[in-house]
């Protein structure tokens, strides 16, 4: 079971199914976090990961325990995650930008679960260099980056700044309609 490790302030199924590409993703975001140093073999592991690594690597979590408008910060495999519950003026705000001009477009739709929209799961390590953005509101309604200013809205998009890429999705499934199981 995951220890939430904070509380962050009040809130694709193409993209998210588990599978290889995710487990790119998440080596993509050991970069940022690890430094390159430290990275080689968690990328390694990561790209190649075996039967029994994979089922280590899943964890259940109960979302009844974040409200409307919050977030909790998990810790996977030490890396942070950000399990955000939004509002439906997030959401709506998210939808409202889909076809905004972005470096990394991406419909809100695509990042999330039909059904379940009001969750979002990403891998709290900025695209830049990986410092953990803070959920501040403000410009685009979601997360800034204290390092180099990066802004993301509440899809988790990059929307301004020095960020190449939106907040990478973490993958989950759903096991019930409270219960989640990660990685
Ligand atoms: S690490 Fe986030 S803007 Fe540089």
């Amino acid at each position: 079971m995951a220890d939430s490790l904070a509380h962050a302030g009040p809130g694709a199924d193409e993209s998210i199914e588990p599978g290889r590409r995710d487990f790119l993703f998440l080596a993509t975001g050991a970069v940022g976090v690890a430094g390159v140093a430290a990275v080689a073999w968690p990328l390694i592991d990561q790209l190649n990961p075996a039967a029994d690594t994979l089922a280590l690597a899943s964890i259940e979590y109960d979302l009844s325990k974040v409200a409307l408008g919050s977030e909790v910060t998990i810790a996977w495999r030490k890396q942070p995650v950000f399990i955000r519950h939004r509002t439906p003026d997030e959401i709506a705000r998210a939808r409202a930008d889909d076809h905004a001009p972005m470096k990394d477009p991406a419909t809100d739709a695509s990042r999330v679960k039909a059904g379940h929209e009001e969750w979002l799961i990403v891998l709290a390590s900025c695209t830049h260099l990986g410092c953990v953005p803070t959920f501040k509101g403000g410009e685009y309604g979601g997360w800034a980056c204290p390092c180099h200013g990066s802004v993301y809205d509440t899809s988790a998009r990059i929307r301004k700044g020095p960020a190449p890429k939106n907040l990478y999705l973490f993958p989950y499934t759903f096991l019930d309609n409270t219960k989640v199981k990660l990685g």
